[in-house]
Order: structure tokens, then C-alpha cells, then sequence
């Protein structure tokens, strides 16, 4: 019996709560099982007797000893559905009668469609296993990376499909991994949502036949994000009860298939979307899918986006150069962003004056929204012109650089790369640059088209002005924004049966030219936005700093969409601007200390028009940023406990965070509405070292009561934190330190 097992260090910074200590990837040579455990989890599949790589085991982490019996068929049910279909393959080829979901449909130059995947060697890696698949006649090869997180037992899968026959085939559909759960009852969770309105929890029993969660739109989009979750059971528990949950790492279409299959089990297919999909793979060409994350949790959802979250920081956010704590992302610095203040309507004058008052808020970096360039009088114009406007700016952006310098900031910018308005010199010079089908009407939206990325001569063209505006000024940071979806994808340029690539080449090329500026300008960070949370996905977080979560900056409607927000993605990401009241969406009127708390629970931001602020106003939003620099990597980077959610009409809602040697934790505590008197809940607060002592200060609003300022960890989370009886109102907030002394 082979038996390999490594132990790998923990890789996660101190401010991470360790999961586990190692992890290890064994194959038994005797009962063909590999197994791979990290964290609190153990991930097994093997080889059965047919050849096939069959799933075997995802949940909590074995004994070491635990021997996993060998890969065994599924039963056939009837001649209706065979042993292929019921058997939960790790990546099935849609052939010999396969009805659930494959990972990979091909045609073959001769028409032949039949693709039977079996086992052909594996090679252990130093986190995982590299499993080689072939087809049982021809060259089509399938390499299965496996690669298990040593901290948090998140495993990443992907799929490279390699075609060695001598004439091409087109790949019709392609997963980067499925996932298979067995029988029992099941809760899927999935967020959803439109411009305004993303980040929805969606939670529903699953039932025989498919739940398809996807976008067609060639980007990640707001309707849907690729995430899931699977929670045991029909009553779904915020800290209790096993988890499964899954994240795809791609910006462009994608597709997340849940099905419940004949016999009841459980089967999460995802990768490229196969709408309108075809991508010609000719001899000796390979296509990567996208890798698929895949983790686990025996403490509810709670439990599984804690993992996610640190998983996040870890190893997926871009990292600075350094070791340890030095290298993880920073926390975010506060910015002030102008878009809700001036929207187009920027001057040098005008943003110097905002410049200055966002630098007496203490605002750490000052961003100049969309409006600087070309003819942007609006949405109308100017898209794709990429020059400093010399009316708007008549000595270029340096003015206002080196002036915002002076005042202490950082200076970021805002661009929309990938978009063309038809009004600009670009597009009067290369119309045949924009997604189309020739001869065909362009839709428009926001009067814009979107250019065709998958093209040579368009990455290059992006890449270009975006190195040279890096170099020729003195910016820290970039806002890229990506304001509609794709319409007439069509790419001209390659023979008819390629021009369906456009869907892998597009993002592709995007996920290039992010890699190459943060080559050529280290420095330069990144926050993703597609107006508003468009295209938030763990592939661009490879790149971007950030995110805009939503253009919907109503501090009550940001509770929910934070709440649903956090269940995939973490809070240091999460950027959340002060603006003005009444809100522009739903002409709310709320206070300035409720818009501070709302945008405290994430990365904060002020994008209110500060140059109307008075005195007041100035002062009280100064001492919150100065008490949110004091806990915002607690907040950002910690624990997150969602102890009441805001979803569903909640009259109240609260979360805390706990920093990883639980020597801080904050809360936050918000009444939508009192009714009929009702006081705010007992906070019983978690994951806080039990023996020792904490003291509470408030951070803003109701002072707790019924106990003194120091307690235990162990009353804060048997007893609980008491509200002020006054604590009441609509739209009332209260935020609160605890300090371990
Ligand atoms: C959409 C973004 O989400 C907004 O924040 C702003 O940048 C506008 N685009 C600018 O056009």
C-alpha cells in the first residue's frame, strides 16, 4: 500500500483563527480512495471497478486511521436509469446514458458525441492530487487539479481538458468541478438580486429535478452570484448544522447546477455556462475551466462564510510584498468617493473644495468618480476617450493630485475600460471594436456598447492607456467600472464555428491586463465594480482590492444587502459610503450617526456631497471615522457573527466581530421600527474567550445595561449584552468596543 502524507505549515496570518493544523492528500493504492483532509474536513473519491473517479466522502475530518472502502458502483434504477447515471462521478463525460448533469460534452470532428471519462494515472502535488482522465477510445484528455487548504479545509478544483486526436473538437459544455452530497434533507442557499437591490439571501427546500443558479450576460452579474450554500435539514440555523458551500472563481457567464437526482442525491455542477457556449479545442490545444471552491462546516452558515472569509484574506485577495501580517491585505483606507456629490459634473475646483473637507474628516484616500475624461459632459459621451478633459481640467489631473497629497490622501480614479460610448473618438475610429453580429442592430444600454476584450488589438489598446495614465500620474488606486451587460456577442474576426470563444477569451483577457498592472504598478490597488455589485466573484478578487457591493446607498437597505453580501464574501471587501439623507432611491431620511453605523459594518466610505455639511455634521462623522480606524481591522478582518438578521422585515438587527486572538470584538445593533414598546433583544454575544475580562465601551448610541462596564466572556455569551431601555425609535443605532483587559 502506497500511503503518502505530508504535513503542510499553516499559511494563514495570526489574525486568523487556525482551523486546522495540516493537512494531507493519501492514495491507497489497494482500495484506489483518495482522500485529502484539511482543516475540520476530509474530501474522498476513488477509482471503481468500471474505471470511473467516483465521489466518496465530503464532511467532517476523519480519524487518521479511518480506512474509506473502495469505490463501489451506484445500483442501476430499473432500465430506466443505468449504474452511469446514479454513480456520483467526480467529472462525468455526457455519454453511455448519462441524464443528470455532465461536466463535459464534446462533438467530435466524425459527429460522434459519446465522451466516457475513466481514470488513466494521478500524480500527488504538494497540496492535492493532479488525476488524469481519458476518454475509454479516444485522446481527450482531462487533468483534475485537487489542491485542499492546509487552515480551512477549502478545497480548489478545475478542470484542464486537453485534445491529443488529430482533428479538432468543440467543447459544448465544461464544469471545473461537480460536487456530490448523499440523501438526506436539504436547505440551498443562493443570493440574488438586480442593480439596486443585489445580495438577497434565497433560501429554499431542495426537490427532485434542477435548480439552475447562472449568468448569461458574459459577466458575473447582480441577479445571481456564483455561490451556494446546502445546509442539512428544512430549518436552516445560523451557527448550528452541517454546511456545504461553493464559490466559482470566474467573471464572465457562468452556470451553478443543484440537482436532487433519482435517488435523492445531491449533485453541484459548475463552471462555464453552456448557454450559447462552443469553444473549438484543435490537436494539441487545452482549455482551463475556472476553479471551484468547495468547503464545509458542522457550525451552520455562520460557521461556513467565517471559513470563506478568512479563506479570502488568506489566499485569494491580492497580498502585498512582505510576510505574515505584513503581507495580508490591509484593512481599506477610508475613502471619499465624489460620484453622489457632483456626479459628471467634476472641476479641479470643484474636487480640490471636496478635497478639503474630506480632509478634515480624516478621509485616508480621495477618489474622483466618473466624469474627468474626454467629452463626459454625461452618459452620453466620452466613453473610450481616455484623455483628461482641459476644460474640466485645464492643467491636467496633477493639480488636484499633488493637492490632495498635501492634504495628507491618497488619490484614486475612476475608469470604465472595457465600455465604448458610440459618441467618442474611439468609436469613431474603431466601430468594428465592439461586440456585435455585422449587419445587425447594436443595443445600447446607458447609451454605451461594450467593446470586444476577447480581440488582440482591444486588450492591448486598454492596457495601454491604463499603463500610461499609471505612469504619467501619481495614482494609488482605480475604481474599474463595467456598466451594462453584453448584447450581440458576436466576433467577426474568427471563422464562424470559433467566434464563440468571445465567452473564455473576454475574461480571460480582462483577468490579463489586471495581472500585468499589478505587475507594472504594484502599488496600484483595485476595487471591482459593475454599477454597483455586478461583478463580485472570487476570480476578480484575485485582482481587486474591493468592491462596490451596490449602488443602493440607503443605510437601511445596505443592512440587508451587507447581511446577504457576508454569507459569500468578506467585510474587509465590502466598501459602504455615508451619503446624504434624504436617499436618492427611497428618499429615507435617517440620521448621520445611523448612515455612520450602517457603512461601519464594512469598509467605510463618504460619498455624501460634504461640501454642504455644517459644523455638526463635520464633527460627528469625524469622531466615528476616527473611532471606526481604531476597531476596523476587528471588524473587517474578524469573526463575523450575524446574531439577528436584518432579512425578512426584522424589527432589529445586530452583528459582532471578534479579531483572531479575541482580544476585541465590536458590535452593532439596529432598530428598523420600534412596535407596541418592544425593547431590543438580549445580545448574547459569541466567540469570546470565556475566562477572560472584557470591557465595554460604547461606540456610538445607547449606553448596555444591567451590568457594569466589565464582565466576563463568559456573561457576555451566557448572559448577554443588555440594551438601554431607552434604545428605542425608527432608525436608531448603537455600536460598542469590548476590549479584553
Ligand atoms: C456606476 C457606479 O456603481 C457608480 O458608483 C458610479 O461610479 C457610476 N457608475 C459612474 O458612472
Amino acid at each position: 500500500m502506497l500511503h503518502r502524507m505530508f504535513s503542510i505549515a499553516l499559511l494563514v496570518s495570526s489574525s486568523f483563527i487556525a482551523i486546522g493544523q495540516s493537512s494531507s492528500a493519501t492514495f491507497d493504492e489497494g482500495s484506489k480512495v483518495f482522500r485529502l483532509d484539511g482543516g475540520d474536513v476530509t474530501y474522498a473519491f476513488g477509482v471503481n471497478a468500471r474505471g470511473e473517479l467516483q465521489q466518496l466522502y465530503w464532511g467532517g475530518r476523519l480519524g487518521a486511521a479511518d480506512r474509506i472502502p473502495q469505490a463501489a458502483p451506484a445500483r442501476e434504477w430499473a432500465s430506466f436509469d443505468s449504474s452511469y447515471t446514479t454513480t456520483p462521478q467526480e467529472y462525468a463525460g455526457w455519454g453511455a446514458g448519462l441524464f443528470v448533469e455532465p461536466a463535459l460534452k464534446v462533438t467530435f470532428a466524425d459527429g460522434n458525441r459519446d465522451l466516457v471519462l475513466h481514470y488513466d494515472r494521478h500524480e500527488t502535488t504538494s497540496d492535492g492530487f493532479n488525476i488524469v482522465l481519458k476518454d475509454i477510445k479516444r485522446q481527450v484528455f482531462v487533468t483534475l487539479r485537487y489542491s485542499m487548504d492546509a487552515g480551512s479545509g477549502i478545497l480548489a478544483r478545475s478542470a484542464t481538458i486537453e485534445n491529443k486526436e488529430a482533428q479538432p473538437i468543440t467543447i459544448e459544455q465544461a464544469a471545473a468541478a461537480a460536487w456530490a452530497l448523499s440523501a438526506a434533507h436539504y436547505t440551498l442557499n443562493y443570493l440574488t438580486g438586480r442593480w439596486a437591490g443585489e445580495w438577497t439571501l434565497t433560501q429554499e427546500t431542495l426537490h427532485p429535478g434542477a435548480r439552475v443558479i447562472e449568468s448569461r450576460r458574459g459577466s458575473t452579474g447582480h441577479q445571481a452570484n456564483p455561490w451556494f450554500a446546502i445546509e442539512a435539514g428544512d430549518r436552516p440555523d445560523e451557527n448550528a448544522g452541517e454546511v456545504w458551500f461553493g464559490a466559482l472563481a470566474w467573471s464572465g457567464s457562468w452556470r451553478i447546477t443543484v440537482e436532487q437526482d433519482q435517488l435523492d442525491g445531491i449533485r453541484v455542477t459548475g463552471g462555464f455556462n453552456p448557454f450559447d457556449f462552443g469553444y473549438v479545442l484543435h490537436p494539441g490545444e487545452k482549455l482551463e475551466s475556472p476553479v471551484f471552491y468547495g468547503g464545509y462546516s458542522a457550525h451552520g452558515l455562520g460557521g461556513a462564510s467565517r471559513i470563506l472569509h478568512h479563506y479570502e484574506i488568506a489566499h485569494l485577495l491580492p497580498h502585498r510584498v512582505g510576510e505574515g501580517d505584513e503581507a495580508a491585505p490591509k484593512p481599506r483606507p477610508v475613502i471619499y468617493n465624489s460620484w453622489e456629490a457632483t456626479e459628471f459634473n467634476v472641476t479641479e475646483e470643484g474636487q480640490k473644495a471636496l478635497a478639503e473637507k474630506a480632509a478634515e474628516l480624516g478621509v485616508d484616500r480621495f477618489v474622483m468618480d466618473d466624469g474627468w475624461f474626454g467629452q463626459r459632459k454625461n452618459d452620453h459621451a466620452g466613453l473610450g476617450d481616455w484623455y483628461v478633459n482641459s476644460t474640466k481640467f485645464p492643467h491636467g489631473l496633477k493639480p488636484l493630485i499633488d493637492k490632495v497629497h498635501a492634504l495628507g490622501m491618497d488619490f484614486g480614479l475612476w475608469v470604465e475600460p472595457e465600455m465604448v460610448n458610440p459618441d467618442s473618438d474611439l468609436y469613431r475610429k474603431h466601430p468594428e471594436w465592439v461586440l456585435n453580429f455585422p449587419g445587425r442592430p447594436r443595443s445600447e444600454q446607458r447609451n454605451q456598447l461594450v467593446l470586444n476584450l476577447a480581440r488582440p488589438d482591444v486588450r492591448e489598446y486598454i492596457l495601454g492607456f491604463l499603463d500610461k495614465l499609471l505612469t504619467e500620474n501619481d495614482i494609488a488606486f482605480l475604481k474599474w467600472d463595467y456598466n451594462r451587460n453584453w448584447s450581440e456577442p458576436g466576433w467577426d474576426q474568427l471563422p464562424p464555428a470559433e467566434q464563440k470563444k468571445v465567452y473564455v477569451e473576454f475574461t480571460r483577457n480582462l483577468y490579463a491586463i489586471l495581472a500585468e498592472l499589478k505587475k507594472r504598478h504594484p502599488k496600484v490597488e483595485l476595487e471591482s465594480c459593475s454599477g454597483g455589485g455586478g461583478r463580485v466573484d472570487l476570480g476578480i478578487l484575485q485582482y481587486a482590492d474591493e468592491v462596490w457591493p451596490s449602488d443602493n446607498t440607503d443605510p437601511f437597505d445596505r443592512l440587508t444587502q451587507q447581511d446577504g453580501f457576508t454569507y459569500a464574501y468578506t467585510p474587509q471587501i465590502m466598501m459602504a459610503w455615508v451619503t446624504d439623507s434624504p436617499h436618492w432611491l427611497n428618499k429615507r431620511t435617517t440620521s448621520l450617526e445611523y448612515r455612520m453605523l450602517s457603512s461601519m459594518q464594512g469598509s467605510l466610505g463618504i460619498g455624501a456631497n460634504i461640501s454642504k455639511w455644517n459644523d455638526v455634521e463635520m464633527a460627528t462623522a469625524k469622531r466615528l471615522i476616527a473611532a471606526y480606524h481604531q476597531v476596523q481591522r476587528t471588524i473587517v478582518q474578524g469573526d463575523l457573527y450575524r446574531l439577528i438578521s436584518p432579512r425578512n422585515g426584522s424589527e432589529f438587527s445586530a452583528t459582532q466581530t471578534v479579531n483572531g486572538d479575541k482580544s476585541q470584538s465590536v458590535v452593532f445593533a439596529f432598530i428598523h421600527s420600534t412596535q407596541e414598546g418592544r425593547g431590543f433583544p438580549l445580545l448574547k454575544l459569541e466567540g469570546l474567550d470565556a475566562k477572560a475580562e472584557y470591557a465595554l465601551t460604547p461606540i456610538e448610541g445607547a449606553a448596555a445595561r444591567g451590568t457594569s462596564a466589565t464582565a466576563s466572556g463568559a456573561w457576555w455569551m451566557n448572559h448577554g449584552l443588555e440594551m438601554s431601555e431607552n434604545f428605542k425609535g425608527d432608525f436608531q443605532a448603537a455600536a460598542f468596543r469590548l476590549d479584553r483587559k
